[in-house]
């Protein structure tokens, strides 16, 4: 792998985490995201890991995610399916399949280390994220503090302030945490008004902070990016405290606790909840979607209906 750059202006690095900020890089330079590579790269795939979804028209209609069956289909036919139909292909973990790729989200957050005082991630991982012209993501918040690296194509990203109940509420933060839910959350157009937008081409990336609300729309363009999650001291100790919560809250019946993430309450709630956890009374049922296509690259949006099936989206 040649040598890439990650920058980040000095005026931003203190901002690291704590705003939406937007840089640059010199990753999408690299031969690991020409088609070619990346059809190598799907046909070498665990296929349970590669996720093919379409969406509906409506940014308030999560419901209508599809999750497309591609077990028969090649890697340079996936890619083909995406360039003409309306796909998102969510190649989850692809660090942890391929070393390149570990290597280089290792490489990344060395250099975001170096440049950003305080910054001590103490693990990271990557999703490659290849998408259609037009294609969106859904508005959502994620668990883990994130970086979205822009690789192939244009898109938009709106970015929404972060554990701001008008935009999240806390219960459904506590819920993604223990992946009891999908990550999606109830959106209004009225929220654009306070979301910083930002129109993303091949070398820049954005990150915000941890559990910030965000949505995607791709332009008329194929587009491949890389996000990347992190882990600090800091975002695992959010997380425990929202999950700890989350406990008392569906077990207990006890609410609004506070979130505060340091201090004796913290720790006494987080410890309570390990404990119980390694008792085995905090087991929870993971969400996941249901199939219900079939990657086609021949049909016109890129996926076909499988017989049989009740269309069912999300399941519960
Ligand atoms: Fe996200």
């Amino acid at each position: 792998m040649s040598e890439f750059q990650v920058r980040l202006p000095d005026s931003d690095r203190e901002h690291f985490g704590r705003r939406p900020l937007l840089a640059t890089h010199t990753l999408h330079e690299q031969e690991l995201f020409s088609d070619a590579a990346l059809s190598e790269l799907l046909d070498a795939f665990p296929r349970q890991h590669l996720y093919a979804m379409t969406m509906g028209g409506d940014l308030t209609r999560p419901d209508e995610i599809r999750l497309a069956l591609h077990d028969d289909v090649s890697g340079s036919e996936l890619l083909r399916a995406v360039k003409n139909g309306r796909l998102w292909l969510n190649v989850t973990r692809v660090d942890r399949v391929d070393a390149r790729y570990r290597r280089l989200i290792d490489t990344l957050y060395e250099q975001l280390a170096a440049q950003v005082p305080g910054f001590a991630p103490t693990g990271s991982q990557g999703t490659l994220l290849i998408s259609s012209p037009r294609a969106f993501v859904y508005y959502h918040a994620d668990g883990a503090a994130s970086a979205l690296w822009h690789l192939r194509g244009c898109k938009r990203i709106w970015i929404y302030p972060a554990l701001d109940t008008r935009y999240a509420s806390r219960e459904f933060i506590e819920d993604i945490f223990a992946g009891v839910r999908h990550e999606y959350l109830p959106y209004q157009h009225a929220f654009d008004e306070r979301a910083v937008c930002y129109e993303l081409r091949p070398g820049q990336w954005v990150t915000w902070p941890q559990n910030a609300p965000h949505r995607v729309t791709n332009l008329d363009s194929f587009n491949v990016s890389l996000s990347t999650e992190y882990f600090t001291a800091a975002t695992q100790r959010r997380q425990r405290v929202y999950m700890a919560n989350r406990f008392f809250r569906t077990k207990l019946g006890v609410r609004n606790l506070s979130a505060d993430e340091t201090g004796v309450v913290a720790a006494a709630k987080t410890l309570t909840h390990r404990v119980a956890y390694r008792c085995g009374l905090d087991r929870v049922q993971y969400r996941s979607h249901v199939p219900a296509l079939r990657v086609d690259a021949d049909a016109p949006n890129g996926v076909v209906a499988l017989v049989g099936t009740d269309h069912s989206a999300l399941s519960q």
